[in-house]
């Protein structure tokens, strides 16, 4: 008998992730090529947020007392010998079986994620589709990656529907999807708050891949589907290991490039893409041109390939070919800013401001609210010492986007030079826009810290302590701040 299809079940189950409930995710398609494997294997799946519909997010849900999922319900139909494990705010308990244990708990509380680990289960899939905020899903990632089998899969859906009111609260300056993108473009994960970064960074030597799949859904939506496999054990040789292995030398000679250019795997686009940017470090930029093309090749509408293609040739210094390279691939809102505010921050790190604010006014033509691109601009002007009009620019992306901790440090850092405590009284009139004052606290905390006004610092840091979430960073912040006093 033929069986039914991930797809079919999601859609007569009635959960978004297949192709006819609203909004038409379609992530089944996606799911069915990789689980397609696991099918009739006693399996171990965790979902975070379970609910029956979408419309119930951050945690008004709570009041329902008895919930039905329907994804749970389509993840044991597709695999008839698994066990699902499911976590909410709501109650789903009442849908308790031999096949399913509910655990209630809030993404968003460090310790609620106690009960799962105390569990001592190991899970082949993980999918993360609760609130969506990006500090739950750093949270939870951090929490539940070492639940992960060998192999398994780490999925994140719906990065881009970040729900404001969280997001704004968020002790980090990355999203998600930021993070994931940058991890891939860097093979590390990058500063976002002191807490992830080491967490997270913890985790390399066990990421076989991470793709990252801008879904433009059924119904003309735009999202994004992380989904991470985790290397199987030692035997599952992975390159990017090799290569941040060659990266640590001091330096890359003959006979090390030649090892690492034969190790390579040639069926992974992202091997060339790799090579291009070792060679860019060691200054061969020649090979780093050669094998970007190739990367270019293998993966013709990769953004973060593009990306790369036009690093080399900023570092080539053909600033007008980078230009007009990144124009050319601009096409779309995620092209915007993966290739045109990449590129831009790439020629200001090149100090080459001319370009960047070329290349800067013309991504602000196609998007003027970009927030980040106007910050990038107020950049250039700062570096060009026009500090009255990089103020004003500063000024413009706080106002599009209050709660970004850089946008408001950018504007104390250049309001020092005019008058200096007006950075303070002027953070502060932001109050309002954290829904969650922690991280309003941490924000000024930050702030005072910087201006080295230490008492304040700890005593705004002391504030943000009221919230479970932040009493690690606290306490790290705390040490940062005696470290710093006892240096003056
Ligand atoms: C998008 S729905 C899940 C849909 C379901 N997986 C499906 O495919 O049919 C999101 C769920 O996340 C839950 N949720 C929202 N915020 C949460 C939080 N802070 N902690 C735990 N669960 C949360 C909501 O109660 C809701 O049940």
């Amino acid at each position: 008998m033929k069986k039914d299809s991930l797809t079919n079940i999601a859609d007569e189950i009635k959960t978004d992730k297949g192709a006819l409930r609203w909004p038409h995710h379609g992530y089944t398609f996606t799911y069915e090529m990789l689980f397609q494997h696991l099918r009739d294997k006693p399996i171990s799946v965790l979902e975070l947020g379970l609910a029956k519909t979408s419309q119930d997010y951050r945690g008004r849900s709570e009041l329902r007392t008895k919930a039905v999922s329907p994804s749970v319900e389509m993840w044991q139909r597709y695999f008839p010998k698994s066990h699902v494990t499911g976590f909410d705010l709501s109650d789903f308990s009442s849908q308790e079986s031999e096949r399913f244990s509910f655990i209630k708990g809030d993404l968003g509380k460090a310790s609620d994620y106690d009960v799962i680990i105390s569990l001592n289960r190991k899970f082949e899939i993980i999918v993360d589709d609760g609130s969506h905020a990006s500090f739950h899903q750093m949270l939870a990632f951090s929490k539940l990656f070492p639940l992960l089998n060998d192999g398994g899969f780490y999925i994140i859906e719906d990065l881009i529907s970040q729900p404001k009111t969280i997001e704004e609260a968020k002790p980090t300056s990355h999203t998600m999807a930021l993070l994931f993108r940058e991890f891939l473009r860097l093979g590390y994960f990058p500063e976002t708050s002191p807490i992830i970064q080491e967490e997270f960074n913890q985790f390399l030597g066990q990421i076989n891949n991470v793709l990252l799949i801008p879904y433009h859904n059924l119904n003309g939506g735009n999202d994004q589907l992380c989904i991470l496999h985790k290397k199987e054990g030692t035997r599952f040789h992975h390159y990017r290991t090799k290569i941040r292995f060659f990266r640590s030398l001091p330096a890359l000679n003959e006979m090390q490039s030649l090892e690492l250019q034969t190790s390579i795997d040639a069926e992974n686009p992202y091997s060339y893409y790799w090579l291009s940017l070792l060679m860019l470090e060691n200054k061969d930029l020649e090979k780093a041109w050669e094998y970007a093309c190739v990367a270019a090749q293998n993966s013709p509408y990769d953004l973060e390939i593009a990306a790369l293609q036009g690093k080399v040739l900023i570092a080539q210094g053909r600033n007008n070919n980078a230009v007009d390279f990144a124009i050319s691939k601009m096409t779309n809102e995620v092209s915007l800013e993966v290739v045109g505010l990449q590129l831009a921050q790439d020629f200001i790190t090149a100090q080459s401001f001319d370009s960047a604010i070329l290349l800067l006014e013309k991504i602000l033509k196609f998007k003027s609210d970009l927030s980040h691109g106007i910050f990038l601009l107020g950049k250039c002007y700062e570096s060009k010492k026009s500090f009255e009009k990089s103020l004003s620019l500063y000024m413009k992306a706080i106002e599009i986007l209050p709660s970004k901790l850089i946008y408001l440090k950018a504007y104390s850092r250049v309001s020092r030079f005019l008058n200096n405590k007006d950075a303070i009284l002027f953070a502060e009139q932001f109050k309002d826009y954290y829904d969650n004052k922690s991280g309003y606290h941490v924000m000024m905390a930050m702030l005072y810290f910087h201006f080295k006004e230490f008492d304040f610092a700890l005593q705004e840091a002391e504030f943000a302590k009221n919230d479970p979430v932040q009493i690690e960073w606290v306490e790290k912040f705390r040490n940062k701040v005696i470290k710093a006093k006892s240096l003056l």
